[in-house]
């Protein structure tokens, strides 16, 4: 697990676009499969990948997913999926087929969640236990310290079978379909997005217990830590402990 800091929200967001551009390089040419976060800090990124020079060709290798959905259509203004196909995957052309959207309008969402496991699970090699792998999941993190759509008192935590549910958040009062731990923890890599004071306390109790020990007490921290990389700004990481910082800031 790494911790990366950069000084400014603008910078986490070149690094994380370049980070992505890197992964699909390192595809050898290959198709190489991507879960996208949503929430707000992404946009940044993905407006810079779509003004990236030479960026089309790159994006064309991915195969691209999300990694939760609101319950609203795919056009609608609070949709993950219409915030990447209008930041970068529009813009970049990025052929339709390499698009997997998940439909949070969907009228049963128990449904659509189940046929979006089905159609990771035929898009993705298999894993450990069965569990489709994923080249690299971009996750958020809310002040209440969730991710994906696992919001704290949720049922989908506790899932172990299905790689993506239909999660009833009665904090926010609506549903959401969102990916499952046993397929983030699948992953060759996870990289957390996170920018913003607002994100510092939650950080530096995490962090807190990542040093001295401790059972988690977010969602977000039941994340695998073998290739975790949190990208953090520098008001985000300014309350992690320095003890931490030195254990796995690089
Ligand atoms: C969503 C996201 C969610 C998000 C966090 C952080 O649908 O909102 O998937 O997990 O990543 O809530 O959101 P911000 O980037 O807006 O802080």
């Amino acid at each position: 697990m790494l911790i990366h800091i950069s000084d400014t929200p603008e910078e986490l967001a070149e690094r994380a676009a370049a980070l992505l551009l890197e992964t699909l390089s390192a595809g050898g040419g290959g198709a190489v499969s991507i879960a996208l976060s949503g929430g707000s800090t992404p946009k940044a990124m993905y407006e810079l990948l779509a003004a990236a020079p030479d960026a089309g060709p790159v994006l064309a290798q991915g195969e691209f997913f999300f990694g939760d959905e609101r319950s609203v259509p795919n056009d609608h203004a609070d949709s993950n999926v219409r915030l990447a196909r209008e930041g970068f995957l529009g813009p970049l052309e990025v052929p339709g087929e390499r698009i997997h959207a998940v439909d949070g309008g969907a009228d049963d969402l128990a449904e659509e969640a189940a046929r979006y496991g089905e159609a990771i699970r035929a898009a993705l090699p298999a894993g450990q236990g069965g569990v489709p792998v994923f080249d690299l999941i971009f996750l958020g993190m809310g002040e209440d310290g969730h991710t994906a759509s696992l919001f704290p008192g949720t049922k989908a935590l506790g899932e172990s079978e299905e790689i993506c549910v239909a999660n009833d958040v009665p904090q926010l009062d609506t549903r959401r379909l969102t990916l499952t731990f046993p397929v983030l923890n699948a992953a060759r890599h996870r990289v957390v997005l996170c920018a913003g004071q607002g994100k510092a306390e939650v950080l530096r109790d995490i962090f807190r217990r990542k040093n001295r020990g401790g059972e988690p007490v977010f969602p977000i921290e039941h994340l695998e830590e073998e290739n975790l990389l949190w990208m953090l700004d520098r008001a985000a990481a300014s309350e992690i402990p320095v003890a931490a910082l030195q254990k796995y800031a690089k």
